[in-house]
């Protein structure tokens, strides 16, 4: 039976949606892919639009107008304000397939503490917590100060990833909690405030992509989050990537699908919960067993950089046998190759940064792939737009291999203030 070619709007900006593009755009199924807003890079694989990724009204005259079949929102904002529910409570638009859950599945990333009490209700492996508002504020000072440090605080909402504060003293939690719930520091995202233990152990990122009853498991990735070499500094959206994971053997992944993928799935579909879509969890291996830290509800960021190379499958067809609800019928492959994404940023991120950088270099690059992140066009050129600016992904027989070609071309490229870490992957 031949299916219909596809006409396909990603909804996005970064080296996350980039990635995707690319490989959209590699799918004999693809009619047109739209992108919007897009980047510099993107633009290679489809049509840019300027339209805000939760701008509803604007996404539903573009998908009226070209057509559209499938939408694909990469970040986590448009799904947590209820894109989904938009396009199916719409008789124009509910023929069109979403790959992303609704507004109440994307409650897991969107609530940390909906997310705590869902996985209290399935019995999946995570910290003990407690949750506290303005209500009980006095309790949760009490509270604080029975803890152990560290303690983690973590403002319930959507905080752009920052919402996290790990204590090392009660002190500091007790200034933290203030901080969000009384001087409300996030806003309304931490008028509730999630109080968890502090697990010790090393993190990893586990992806899967649902149809609500079955699902596939993508391959398994590892981000390095810190600034500076060696793990230190600020927090930063991604600094590179690296999949497949060593410590993240068949046994640990057998857990992993049965203490804690097997369980949400089945989970989300006990209660109704509509999720036909990606799952990201973000775990961590606290004495050789995982526990989920947190739930998100798309594709990570650089994660998708290493994980989409990896998949050697159609990813349009796994998104429409995710409509149908047949991912049973999905053999998923990954690739034996290794993947190190190496990621460019600007100087000063995530701190402040110069944007408008001319970069040059990119068109002697060979055996990488580059997915732009914060990039534009001006003229004839490409400038930086963004604190991440570029990804530079390779395969290669195992990790070192793949990031020795990805530093290989990064020496090759160039921008006024042009800064990344020289160590990802360091520890393997
Ligand atoms: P989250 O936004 O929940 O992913 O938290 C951001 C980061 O904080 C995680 O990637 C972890 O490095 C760290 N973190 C969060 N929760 C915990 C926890 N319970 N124990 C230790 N580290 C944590
Ligand atoms: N790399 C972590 C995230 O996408 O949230």
């Amino acid at each position: 039976m031949s299916v219909k070619m596809q006409n396909i709007l990603l909804l996005g900006a970064g080296g996350r949606e980039c990635t995707l593009a690319w490989k959209l755009k590699n799918s004999p199924l693809c009619a047109h892919l739209f992108i919007a807003p897009g980047n510099a890079g993107t633009s290679q694989y489809g049509t840019n639009l300027p339209i805000a990724v939760t701008d509803f009204n604007a996404i539903k005259e573009a998908c009226l107008s070209l057509n559209i079949d499938i939408l694909l929102p990469g970040p986590e904002d448009p799904l947590v304000a209820g894109i989904y529910d938009f396009i199916k409570n719409d008789p124009q638009l509910q023929h069109i397939v979403v790959a992303g859950p609704s507004k109440e599945g994307a409650q897991l990333e969107g609530s940390k503490a909906f997310s705590k009490r869902f996985m209290e209700r399935h019995n999946i492996p995570t910290a003990a917590y407690r949750e506290f508002t303005a209500d009980n504020y006095a309790e949760g000072e009490a509270y604080l100060k029975t803890c152990p440090t560290p303690i983690v605080l973590k403002a319930d909402g959507l905080a752009a990833g920052k919402g996290v504060v790990i204590a090392q003293t009660t002190t500091e939690a007790l200034d933290a909690f203030k901080a969000m719930i009384q001087d409300r520091q996030f806003g309304d995202a931490s008028s509730k405030v999630v109080i968890e233990q502090f697990l010790d152990g090393i993190e990893l990122s586990v992806f899967v992509l649902t149809d609500g009853t079955h699902y596939v498991l993508l391959p398994e990735a590892k981000d390095y989050k810190r600034i500076g070499e060696g793990d230190t500094g600020l927090n930063t959206g991604g600094m590179g990537a690296i999949s497949p994971v060593p410590f993240a053997d068949a046994a640990f992944m057998q857990q992993v699908k049965e203490r804690i993928i097997d369980p949400t799935v089945n989970g989300l579909r006990a209660e109704n919960i509509t999720y036909q879509g990606f799952i990201f969890f973000g775990l961590i291996k606290v004495n050789g067993e995982p526990y989920v830290i947190e739930y998100n509800c798309r594709m990570g960021d650089p994660e998708t950089e290493v994980v989409i190379p990896r998949l050697e499958n159609d990813l349009v067809a796994l998104l429409l046998l995710m409509h149908e609800g047949k991912l049973h019928e999905a053999t998923v492959t990954h690739s034996p190759q290794a993947a190190g994404a190496v990621m460019l940023v600007a100087g000063g991120y995530p701190g402040s940064y110069a944007k408008g950088s001319i970069m040059t270099g990119m068109k002697q690059v060979t055996d990488s792939m580059l997915f732009h992140a914060g990039t534009t066009t001006r003229g004839n050129d490409i400038v930086t737009n963004g604190g991440r600016v570029l990804a530079i992904t390779s395969l290669g027989a195992d990790i070192k291999a793949a990031l020795a070609k990805s530093y290989q071309n990064a020496s090759l490229i160039h921008y006024d203030g042009m800064y990344y870490r020289r160590d990802i992957g360091w520890e393997f």
